[in-house]
């Protein structure tokens, strides 16, 4: 039997609307300065579905686009979210394998990606997502010359460069989800510790996405008391090992998710909302996430790798990035892992 998505593939489409109901008489075209948002999600493994759900139930966008590689299991995710409709706000949800169907988009989020072979190096991983790259970001970047760039795929730092380098896209429009999640992380640990809700925590983790994160410690803040300065005051000694250690659960927390249930999905699903939506609602809210970051805290200016900083986020991708202080420890962690990126970077070739 022929499976059908909607009435219109049964031919009824056009017909049955005007059966249903009378045009007014002399009514205009709609406006033609109402935006329609248009997202697009490349890749629909688990990281893909649980953004593209996250944004539905979000109601952050008028037309919905997946595309992945595997034309059965993309339509199976296109039909399973189109059957919501009734529970949903009303979002135009398509799929296909042929980048025709992201044309005209505000916002790509990258997340299709090769997994890490077991004995694989860090740069053999990054050559396959290279070539996977140079399949997916032309593309793209013809169909939607003016869309905002956001890849969530791993290693998301590295990647982020390859997209900028593949799009020709000005680097304020590609942006890596790098470090937010991180963040969110963090956030929940102290705030599960303090009792307190997370949103009341402020917490930054910046740097590379992963391992070797950087947590601002000196502009933690509860409630909006500085976390440091006020175990100072209270003589509660902490040690830099301690800070070190929660700094460390908070990476492994991802280790552990992905050891309980094979792979992370709800929380990057959340995380890369947010971000779309402080983008495309233009929200100015600060987020970390991974830009160019050459020129910034000692970063020197011939190192074009993107590394997660807060910045302020908005329609334009990224506004500007916060002047946070950071410690000579801190900002000396960011510059080795800006140099390890780029001897990375170099080896690859474009
Ligand atoms: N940045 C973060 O914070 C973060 C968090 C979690 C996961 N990730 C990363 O997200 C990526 C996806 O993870 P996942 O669990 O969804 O993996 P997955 O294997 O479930 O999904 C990947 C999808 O990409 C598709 N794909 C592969 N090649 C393609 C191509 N050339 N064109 C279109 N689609 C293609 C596959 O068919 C698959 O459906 C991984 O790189 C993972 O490491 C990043």
């Amino acid at each position: 039997m022929k499976k059908v998505s909607s009435l219109s593939e049964l031919g009824l489409g056009d017909d049955v609307s005007r059966a249903f109901f009378r045009p007014l008489q002399q009514a205009a075209p709609p406006s033609p300065t109402k935006r329609q948002i248009k997202i697009s999600v490349i890749g629909t493994g688990n990281v893909g579905m649980a953004i593209a759900q996250t944004i539905l139930t979000q109601d952050l966008a008028d037309e919905l686009a997946l595309v992945d590689a595997k034309p059965d299991k993309l339509r199976g995710e296109m039909l399973d979210l189109q059957h919501a409709a009734a529970f949903l706000p009303r979002t135009k949800i398509c799929a296909s394998p042929d980048y025709a169907v992201t044309a005209a988009s505000d916002l790509c989020i990258i997340t299709a990606g090769a997994r890490q072979i077991a004995g694989e190096s860090r740069l053999d991983l990054v050559q396959r997502n290279l070539a996977l790259f140079r399949e997916i970001v032309p593309p793209l970047a013809r169909y939607s010359p003016d869309a905002l760039l956001l890849v969530v795929s791993n290693p998301v730092d590295v990647l982020t460069y390859i997209a900028w380098k593949l799009s020709g896209f000005p680097p304020n429009r590609v942006i890596g989800s790098g470090t937010n999640l991180d963040s969110s992380r963090f956030r929940f640990l102290l705030a599960d510790h303090l009792e307190v809700n997370a949103q009341d925590v402020q917490a930054y983790m910046v740097g590379e996405h992963g391992d070797s994160s950087v947590a601002l410690w000196s502009s933690i803040s509860v409630g909006g008391v500085p976390v440091l300065s006020s175990l100072e005051k209270h003589q509660i000694a902490y040690e830099a090992e301690v800070l070190e250690s929660i700094r460390k659960a908070v990476v492994g927390s991802a280790y552990e998710v992905i050891r309980l249930k094979g792979y992370t999905s709800w929380a990057i699903g959340y995380s890369v909302a947010s971000l779309a939506r402080s983008l495309l609602r233009d929200q100015h809210r600060i987020h970390p996430v991974s830009l160019l970051a050459k020129g910034f805290y000692g970063i020197p200016d011939d190192h074009e790798v993107f590394l997660s900083l807060p910045a302020r986020l908005g329609r334009g991708g990224v506004l500007s990035v916060a002047n946070v202080q950071l410690t000579d420890e801190e900002s000396n962690r960011l510059r080795s892992s800006a140099h390890t990126l780029w001897e990375i970077q170099r080896q690859l070739g474009i």
